[in-house]
Parts: structure tokens; sequence; C-alpha cells
């Protein structure tokens, strides 16, 4: 198997007044690979070249090891895609939806199997307009499947459902991961769900991967000088950590918390300064605490634009 599944080099993509891409290289890993970036990052677009639905302006992206303007069709016989806000035919019944799917196929998996797969065995005669949301989207997992793919590209598959339907799907990618083995390419503006479901993200902003790596990777390089501060008195305490030298940014993050974030260099002091702050002055503190959150990193990286 190929090092890596996908692979851009100095990938550009300008429309008329917007430049999309920006020399964007990136390289994933087989396994779970999360996409994280504001509405505007550029995923869809990136999506869309990988798929060979759009032309890069410049710059080169392969898919699979075949490269994405030459190979396009070898490309999508080999991976399955889940479309931002993908329709299916309404009138159509579930199971008639997924033989058809099936029948362009070659090798194919047969819609009994796909059913099982992401559990709407149940619903198969049900028309497909007649789905909850999350059985909706459930339905665009098992039609990704149908080819018998070795990569599936997921594009915000999460962003018409509730908490309970995100949390289902997501769930299930995992499964269908663990039980298949199939590696997937997720975007998503939601960096919680990417946390929970990849073992590697990149950051994504303005066309630009601002960091990529593993998640474990990721966090010993930001969140290791992020503190966060319980206190009865938040802003007071944002306010005076926010003068100590060495602090780039201490913000108030909850009811009885700040979070505080130290310039690089200064990683090793911070926790000693905001000690120091709290003994010296009445700022109603009662615990500081390391953060950890993958959230804190993509804080911290999103800043540094
Ligand atoms: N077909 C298009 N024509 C013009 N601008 C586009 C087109 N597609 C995307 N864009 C612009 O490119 C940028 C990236 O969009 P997109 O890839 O959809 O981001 P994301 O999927 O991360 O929300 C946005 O500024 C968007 O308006
Ligand atoms: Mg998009």
């Amino acid at each position: 198997m190929a090092d890596y599944i996908i692979q851009t080099k100095n990938l550009s993509k300008s429309f008329v007044d917007v430049l999309a891409l920006d020399n964007m290289t990136l390289v994933v890993k087989p396994g779970v690979f999360g996409l994280v970036g504001p509405n505007g990052a550029g995923k869809t677009t990136l999506i869309r070249i990988l798929l060979g639905l759009a032309k890069p302006t410049s710059g080169e992206a392969s898919v699979l090891g075949q490269d994405v303007v030459h190979n396009s069709y070898e490309i999508r016989e080999r991976i399955g895609v889940l479309h931002e806000r993908a329709t299916f035919p309404k009138a159509m019944k579930v199971r008639a939806y997924l033989d058809r799917v099936c029948r362009m196929y070659e090798d194919r998996r047969t819609s009994e199997e796909l059913l099982e797969m992401v559990g709407l065995a149940y619903a198969g005669e049900r028309p497909i307009g007649k789905l909850s949301a999350g059985m909706h989207q459930r339905l665009g997992l098992a039609q990704a499947f149908a080819g018998n793919p070795e990569l599936v590209i997921l594009d915000e598959p999460t962003v018409n459902l509730d908490v309970k339907g995100r949390r289902e799907t997501i769930d299930l990618v995992v499964e269908m991961y663990r039980s298949t083995g199939v590696s997937f390419f997720i975007s998503s503006h939601i960096l919680s769900e990417l946390e929970r479901a990849c073992d590697s993200i990149a950051f994504m902003k303005n066309g630009r991967v601002l960091d990529s790596g593993s998640i474990a990777d990721i966090l010993s390089r930001y969140a290791q000088g992020v503190w966060r501060v319980r206190t009865s008195m938040p802003e007071a305490f944002a306010s005076r950590a926010g003068a100590i030298k060495g602090v780039r940014s201490a913000r108030v993050t909850g009811s009885t918390l700040v979070t505080v974030t130290a310039e690089r260099e200064w990683t090793e002091d911070l926790q000693d300064h905001l000690r120091n702050l709290s003994m010296t002055e009445n700022l109603g503190v009662h615990a500081i605490e390391p953060s950890m959150s993958l959230e804190d990193a993509y804080e911290v990286v999103m800043d540094n634009e």
C-alpha cells in the first residue's frame, strides 16, 4: 500500500475573485483523517479537486497514488464519496436506491450488506424522503461503500444534524473503519467530532494548511503552554494575567474559567507566574490546571494567522 493515500503539492485554485486554495501542501496516511477549518477555508474545493470535479489552477495532487487531473476516472472507481448536503431521490425506497447505486460498480457490495453495515436493515422499504436526517446520512455512508472503496471521502457529514445525529454518524464512521479497515477523509468545521473519530488531522484556513499531523503530535506542539484557571473573578484575573510578560492571551472562557496561553518561549514559566499572581492578589483563584484539549491547540493555530 502506498505510504500516502492523498498528497498535494503547492496546490492552488483561484476563482474570479477568490484564492480558494493557496499553495497547499498536505500528505494523508491511511487511517481516519480529519480536515478541519471554518466555512470558506477551502475544504470543499480541495475535495472537488481530489475527485476530479474541479481543476487545479496550479500545483499537483494525487489520490491513492494516481494523479487527479489525468486519472480522475480511476480514482473515482476506487473511492466512495458523501458530498456536502447530499440529497438522494426522495420518492425512491432505500433498498431500491442502493440496488441502483450498486449496479454502477463492477466490484460491488449488495444492498443487504450495506443496509446491515449502517444499521438501516429495518428501513429498506421506506421512501428516502421519509428518513430522519440521521438516517439520511447513514444512507449516504451506505452508498459511499457500494463500490468496495479503498478510501471514503465525507464532506461535512454532520452539517445538518442535531447533536444526537452528529454523534451517531461519527460513531458509525468509527465502527465502519474498525470493521472494514477502509480509510476515511472527513472534512468538518466542528473540531470536537473530528477529534473523536480521527487519528490525524489538518487545520485549514484561507486555503492553506496551518498544521497537520497525528492528534498526539499536534497536542504536544501547541497545548503545552495553555492553562485553565478556575476563579470566581474571571474578568479581573484575565485582565491581570494578560499583562504578564510572556502571556499571549488570557481569555474568559467560562463563568468561572480563564484560559491563558503563553508565548512559545515562555511556556515553561507560565504556571509559576500564574501561581504568583493568584497568591499575591486576591483574584478568587481556586485551581490552575494544564489544558490539553485539541480545541486549545486549534485556537492557538488559528490565532497565529
Ligand atoms: N465555484 C466557485 N466560484 C467562486 N468562488 C468559489 C467557488 N467555490 C468556492 N468558492 C470560494 O472559495 C472559498 C472556499 O470555499 P469552499 O471550498 O466551499 O470552503 P469550505 O468547504 O471550507 O467551506 C470561499 O471563499 C468560496 O466562496
Ligand atoms: Mg464546504
